[in-house]
């Protein structure tokens, strides 16, 4: 590398300038309020000067406005889509189900798994973050938000020492998007609470929820009071950046100068890489920040994309957990929640306990029979468990307080209604469709952010909502009227506004986001994306059998009867036609089934064995293709894949005249050839 030229005059007195100009921008807008300069002329100066002093490091001096960290505050957090979406993990606390995870791998990989070395890390209890470097330059600093989009956090990153605002080297690539944890070490956290305290503040939970406070605080300069790490343990989109897996990717962004999680991390055989996880489990209390277990990839990146990823996590990926942690509590009061389905959940009411970075006052003892099992009564002292995000539980009673055992009522603490019990199930629930608890539970699913995103709609509306008897049914939300909701306490004119924007907006959510929303029994967020890829509205859905649901690979009889079920429940079918009516019209993105991929719009089953990939590899392909899944040959069948030894779905496929492929012929047609 060329040392760095010396700098001339010219350049030293033009950072003199820039200095000092800033500095006077800085005085008007923090001081007097009165900047005359826009925050892009601004920024245009703040970048010179980075320049400049990346020209000539000698220039750089402790009172430049590069090294004081903080920049200026925003006014609010812009949303800010991920050019490739963040997933999560899935996760276990057995070695067994690793084991499982790595059979898993190999029998999609077929024999090229034989050879797959696998790299470990610490699994970081932090923030996740996406860094977007362009041609060097850090170009803004993104939270994982919902996975698609997240917050543009750059101006707080900014405080980050581990964040360089550019890469090291002459040759940075064109894009490269470094993601990671951004943690608070447990040696800040104390620095930053005890500063709390002193000044009579409330305290932060653990060094995760100041971390995550820290980053989407607006104002930078309070931000860099509170010092966080990052480290790196991947890649989104790059143009420029190649590395043959992912070791030699973590050392390439080491060497750009962003930190990894370096010598924590390893690479090797399975064995190597769970003794290695045994190692850091032994010494997780001497690391300097959270870490809750431990993240096992496939390292070499071309099996990783064969591999592919599930609904929401990589096939070559698996979180191994640390396990929980426990502590003793006194129960102090045994309540009683009905949820959406109008299931009625006892819970205990615990002297606050601090356990695994958290403070528990509330865990949940599930059902009758768990409080019988556990013999728990008001009084008695517990053993608690809680690991990571996992909801803490009770795990056995450690002193009998001598209260009186506890009995589950026999009506609902709500609305009185006399209870039911479905006779597989333990769970007691309120069969009230009307009961007020019931209605608002349904309600907050209903406008939640996974659901229709109804923004302005929290839980005091919603309980406001349901008191008045404004709504009483899920449908009654999109009759609401201006007037309505500016007579409810505390409502002025431009909230109400804003919550029937919020409504009106809803009313073009993706179908699959309406069906989540509606709380169909068993139809969680994966089969309603199936559901809504396969059918694609409420008309044709309405046409759906038993039969064809079940068609769907990735729905089962239970899922199926319960859809059909609700199908055919009037009440339910009229309180959609009621939203429809109301201008409810759901977004139909193009289903992947109906896309222009290869095998768009048909449906394929494989039989046999098959050579060139693993069945499951196979099945992928459909999908990534635009082809669907079905589970038996019948007439929604378009395509049969033949492998060896095709056996009896061969013999029936061609009696109902079903087109029948060979493995070669499916490559190439999935390839984008004819068949
Ligand atoms: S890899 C596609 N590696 O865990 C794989 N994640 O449960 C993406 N996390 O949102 C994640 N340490 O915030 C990966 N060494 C590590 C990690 C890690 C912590 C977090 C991350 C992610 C979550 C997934």
């Amino acid at each position: 590398m060329t040392p760095p030229r010396k700098p001339s005059a010219k350049s030293a007195a033009r950072h003199r300038e820039l200095v000092a100009e800033i500095a006077r921008h800085d005085e008007l807008y923090y001081q007097e309020d009165a900047p005359v300069i826009s925050d892009a002329e601004y920024d245009a100066l703040l970048r010179e000067l980075e320049e400049l002093e990346a020209a000539h490091p000698s220039l750089v001096t402790p009172d430049s406005p590069t090294q004081r960290v903080a920049g200026r505050p925003v006014s609010s957090l812009t949303p800010r889509e991920h050019r490739r979406p963040m997933l999560s993990l899935s996760n276990t606390y057995s070695r067994e189900e690793v084991l499982e995870w790595f059979d898993s791998v190999r029998d999609f990989l077929g024999d090229s798994a034989d050879a797959a070395l696998f790299h470990i890390e610490p699994k970081l209890d932090g923030v996740a973050l996406e860094l977007v470097y362009e041609a060097g330059r850090l170009a803004c600093a993104i939270t994982r938000g919902d996975g698609r989009t997240g917050d543009d956090v750059t101006h707080t990153v900014r405080t980050i020492g581990d964040v360089p605002r550019r890469l090291t080297g002459d040759d940075p690539p064109v894009l490269l998007e470094v993601r990671g944890e951004v943690v608070m070490t447990h040696a800040n956290f104390a620095v930053v609470n005890t500063a709390r305290e002193e000044a009579g503040e409330e305290l932060f939970i653990n060094p995760r929820n100041l971390a995550s406070g820290t980053l989407k605080m607006l104002d930078p300069r309070v931000a860099a009071t509170r010092p966080l790490d990052f480290m790196a343990y991947g890649l989104g989109a790059c143009d420029g950046f190649a590395a043959r897996g992912h070791a030699e990717a973590m050392e390439a962004v080491e060497a750009l100068g962003v930190r990894t999680t370096g010598d924590l991390s390893l690479r090797g055989t399975l064995e190597e890489v769970l003794a290695h996880h045994d190692d850091l489990l032994s010494r997780r209390g001497d690391l300097p920040f959270d870490v809750d277990g431990t993240v096992i990839k496939v390292d070499d990146h071309a099996l990783q994309s064969r591999l592919g990823e599930r609904s929401r996590s990589p096939r070559w990926a698996i979180a191994f957990k640390f396990p929980a942690q426990t502590a003793t509590s006194v129960v102090r009061e045994i309540q009683l929640q009905v949820g959406r389905t109008g299931a009625i959940t006892p819970k205990a009411v615990i002297e606050p306990t601090y356990v695994a970075g958290v403070t528990i006052e509330h865990v949940t003892l599930h059902n009758k029979d768990e409080i019988e099992r556990l013999g728990v009564k008001v009084g008695d002292r517990v053993l608690l468990e809680r690991a990571g995000d996992v909801i803490p539980k009770i795990l056995q009673v450690t002193e009998d307080g001598g209260g009186e055992p506890f009995v589950m009522p026999d009506r609902c603490p709500v609305c009185d209604t006399p209870v039911v019990q479905d006779s597989e199930e333990v769970v007691v629930r309120c069969p009230n469709p009307a009961c007020p608890a019931v209605l608002a539970r349904r309600i907050e699913h209903f406008v939640s952010r996974a659901a229709m995103d109804v923004e302005g709609m929290g839980g005091k509306l919603v309980a406001q909502l349901v008191d008045t008897g404004l709504v009483t049914r899920l449908a009654d939300l999109y009759t609401l009227t201006q007037e309505q909701l500016e007579e409810l306490p505390r409502m002025g004119e431009t909230s109400a506004r804003n919550v029937l924007a919020g409504l009106e907006a809803s009313k073009t959510r993706p179908f699959a986001r309406v069906l989540f929303g509606l709380g169909i029994r068993h139809v969680g967020q994966h089969v309603a994306e199936v559901v809504a890829d396969r059918w694609g509205g409420f008309e044709a859905l309405r046409g759906a059998s038993q039969e064809a649901l079940e068609d769907v690979a990735e729905i089962g009889p239970t899922v199926a009867s319960s859809l059909v079920a609700w199908l055919q429940d009037e009440d339910e079918q009229a309180q959609v036609d009621r939203m429809i009516e109301a201008g409810l019209a759901p977004a139909t993105p193009a289903p992947a089934a109906t896309g222009d991929g290869p095998l768009a719009g048909r449906s394929f089953l494989f039989t046999g064995k098959l050579e060139r990939m693993s069945r499951r590899e196979a099945n992928e392909m459909v999908k990534a293709a635009g082809g669907r899944l079905v589970s038996g040959v019948s007439k929604n069948l378009d395509v049969l894949v033949v492998g060896e030894k095709p056996g009896s779905k061969l013999k029936k496929a061609q009696e109902l005249g079903i087109e029948v492929l060979e493995e070669e012929a499916f490559l190439e047609l999935v390839r984008g050839g004819d068949s």
